[in-house]
This record gives C-alpha cells, structure tokens and sequence, in this order.
C-alpha cells in the first residue's frame, strides 16, 4: 500500500506503548496527590478561541493551525494547546461558580503545522494543566511543583532544568517592552524578517526566536527584571521562596519568554538533557487576563504542558510486561473445547489468557514464548480424562500437574511467586 501516514504525525506501535501507559499513569497519579481532577475537551473548537486566546503575534496563530472550513460554513481548528480549550469549557459550564478553585488536567493529542524534525511533529501530544482562582504566589510554586514532581518521576532530577522567570504584568511590562524595542531597533540589521515585524507588534517574541542571528543579537537586551513593579517583584519573590520550600532545583533565567502571549508574571520551562535543538519538556506559566480575555469572569490562573513525545524519547526501554497464562490444546476438538472452557475461566477469575489452536503444538509453544506469558497450561487427551493439566514454568521450562478443579488457585499462587521473583 503507497497511502503513508501525513507528515510529522506517528502511529504510537505496540512496542511503544509501554512507555506511553507509564507517563500517562505516572501523571495521573502525581495529578492525584496534588488534587487535580480530569477534563477532556474535544481536539477541534472554532478559529475564534485561539485567535483571541493565543495571540496573532505568535508562530502558533501565525502559521501553525490546521484551520479549515467545516461543511457548516464555520472556520474551525485542530487545537495547538489546552488552555484555551480548557478556559473555554471552564466559562462555558460555569465550573467557577460550583468552585471558584479549579485544578484540572487534561492528557491528549495536538496540532501545529511545524517543520518536522525529532522532537518536533505536526501531531504531538500533551499533559496539560491549569489552575484557576488562586492569585498568590504559593499557588504559582505548587503548580512549578507538580510539574517539576511529574518530570523528575518520569526523567529523574539530574535529567532536567527548570528555569523561571517573571514577565511582569500590564502595568509593568509596558516599561520593558518600550526598553527592549528601542534596543532591539538598534539590531535592525541582523534580525530575521520575523523579527523586524515583531520588534514593534509584540517584542518579547524576539527573545524567543530561534533563528541564531537573532539569538546572538538579544543577548545584550533589557531583562525584565530590572523592570517589574513593587507587586510583580513580591509575587516572584514568594514564587522563590515557595519553590525553595518545596524543594525544586531550579535556575532563573531573564531572558525566559514564552512562545505564546497569555502569560503575565510567572513562567517557567523544564529542559532536558540529550533533546538536541527541541529541548524543552514542558512550558507554561501565569495568565491573569487570559479568562477574561476569553469572555469569562476576572480570574487569574497558571498552568503548563509537557511534550509526551520528547518524554518518551528521554525514557529508557520500559517492558510491557505479560502476566497471565497461555492455554496450548491438543488438536481435537474435544480437548480443544476444553480449552476453551478454561481460558474463559480463567478470565472470569480476571487472569489473562490466550490460545492459538489450529496450530502445532509447537507452534503453540513459541506463540506464547513470543508474547512473553510466564506461564503456560497444557491439556492433552490423557490431561482431560485424569481431569488434570500441566503447567510450564516458561522461563524455566519446569512442569508440574495440578489439578483441573483448582486451577484458579494454583495458577494464582504460581503468578503470584512468578512476579515475585521477578521483581
Ligand atoms: P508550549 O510551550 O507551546 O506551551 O508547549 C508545551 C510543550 O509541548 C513544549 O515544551 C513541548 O514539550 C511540547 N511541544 C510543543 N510543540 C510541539 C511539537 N510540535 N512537537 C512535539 N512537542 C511539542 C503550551 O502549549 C501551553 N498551552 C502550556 C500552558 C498550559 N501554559 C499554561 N497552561
């Protein structure tokens, strides 16, 4: 077949999907201990919400959204991020006014029309979070926390650095952004098309350009830091002292911008070790206009996202590991029938089993080698008429006879010392 997957969007195979189940599981439960709860917003909402949400200045909105029209006539889009999805469904439902606190997380796929490359893709997916209703600083270093909790679970903590930095709010970050341009105006030479555009519409996006020329030309430019007001400056200042009490190795980096323009105050990134170019785990930050912004009451919140895909990559080989037990058969079809009885009890008593009949009972035998059961039971034409069955240890090819009538609980046992061994 010549039809192939669209560029820049992976099938996740079997193989991988170990890894997969671990972060997700891993984050699911760090969500838990955090008290965060699950929401799942749809993966297409119409142009508007990410027009208004994200920004026009940004490379998302600019030149990274699968927009299209429906056969409705209205211009939708595949979502490049949670948030404003996930501010959207908040507003929408009035999860605000059942409590005005909402933490929330969301796990699954997104869409940004980039050029692919490792780490980077056209579909990716993301583990989102967002923390709506609490303005203080404290509430900024548990959510850097949580997020710094799930990667050094995932990576450990020698893997990772968190950065962070603060990019001030409405009434301050004018007085930077009037800095910067002017000296941004005096690098008009060496920065990228891009950039020449931006450094008037929206400055700060310079920082963030990834083209070197640019790169090199910010590096004397304006931090924010000497620019924040008195409210600014506190808040970050308990942000670190926070982060401190919870014990969160991290750097502070004034140059840190955000390639999405919601963000006030606090922002943050964790990268990796060993990612090459696309380096950045997760990203994210403060927004105390963005809920209004979207049409909902002023409320600030902080929230980030990881790359499940750049996680993955980082991870070590992780064994998707098989319990259970493998019913080989006789070819008869009496024993056969018999066979099947047991596999569905087996799986009544939520034990996992499997069979290939029709096959050569060592054909049998290396399917369930291959598929990794530890072990193995076998019934003949004498298993049936002495009402027993004979269980292989798979990894080492010891058999004993049990009895048919209790083969609940020796498999149970069996499985039990299997996994105890291997652990
Ligand atoms: P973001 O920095 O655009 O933030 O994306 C977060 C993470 O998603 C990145 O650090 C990266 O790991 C991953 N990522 C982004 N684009 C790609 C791609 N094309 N391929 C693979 N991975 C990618 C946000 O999306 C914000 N909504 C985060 C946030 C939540 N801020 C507040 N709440």
């Amino acid at each position: 077949m010549d039809i192939k997957a669209i560029r820049g969007m992976n099938d996740i195979l079997p193989r991988e999907a170990a890894r997969w189940r671990l972060v997700e599981d891993t984050a699911r439960r760090i969500f838990s201990l955090y008290g965060f709860s699950e929401l799942r917003p749809p993966v297409m909402e119409r142009t508007e919400l990410f027009l208004r949400g994200i920004g026009d200045d940004t490379d998302v909105v600019e030149k990274q959204m699968y927009t299209f029209t429906d056969k409705g006539g209205d211009s939708v889009t595949l979502r490049p991020e949670a948030t404003a999805c996930v501010l959207r469904s908040v507003i929408e439902h009035g999860l605000l006014n059942a409590d005005p606190v909402q933490k929330l997380y969301s796990i699954g796929p997104m869409f940004r029309y980039e050029r692919p490359q490792k780490g980077r893709y056209r579909q990716f997916h993301q583990i989102n979070a967002e923390r709506l209703g609490e303005d203080g600083p404290f509430a900024d270093a548990e959510t850097l926390a949580l997020a710094y909790d799930l990667a050094s679970a995932v990576l450990g903590r020698d893997a990772l650095l968190m950065e962070v930095n603060s990019l001030g709010c409405k009434a301050c970050r004018p007085g930077f952004k009037g800095a910067l341009e002017e000296f941004l105006a005096s690098k008009q030479d060496v920065l990228c098309g891009d950039c020449m555009r931006r450094m008037h519409t929206n400055p700060l996006r310079v920082l963030d350009c990834k083209v070197e020329s640019c790169r090199q030309a910010v590096q004397g430019a304006p931090s924010m830091e000497a620019y924040l007001c008195d409210a600014c400056r506190g808040h970050f200042d308990g942000v670190l002292k926070g982060l401190h009490v919870f014990g969160v190795r991290f750097e502070r980096n004034p140059r840190l911008v955000r390639g999405l323009d919601y963000y006030t105050r606090t922002t943050f990134e964790i990268t990796a070790v060993g990612l090459g170019s696309q380096n950045a785990v997760a990203g994210g930050g403060r927004y105390d206009d963005l809920l209004s912004i979207l049409g909902g009451p002023p409320v600030g919140g902080i929230g980030f996202a990881f790359g499940m895909e750049r996680l993955i990559m980082l991870m070590g080989e992780v064994q998707d590991r098989v319990s259970g037990c493998f019913v080989v058969a006789q070819a008869d079809p009496a024993v056969e029938l018999a066979a099947l009885g047991l596999i569905a009890e087996l799986r009544a008593a939520g034990i996992p089993a499997e069979a290939a009949f029709g096959r050569s009972f060592k054909a049998q035998m290396r399917r369930a080698d291959r598929a990794g059961y530890p072990l193995c039971a076998i019934i003949g034409e004498e298993e049936l008429a002495s009402g027993t069955l004979t269980v292989r240890d798979m990894q080492s090819a010891s058999q004993a006879k049990i009895t048919r009538s209790g083969v609940i609980q020796e498999i149970t046992s069996m499985l039990a010392e299997n996994k105890g061994e291997r652990a």
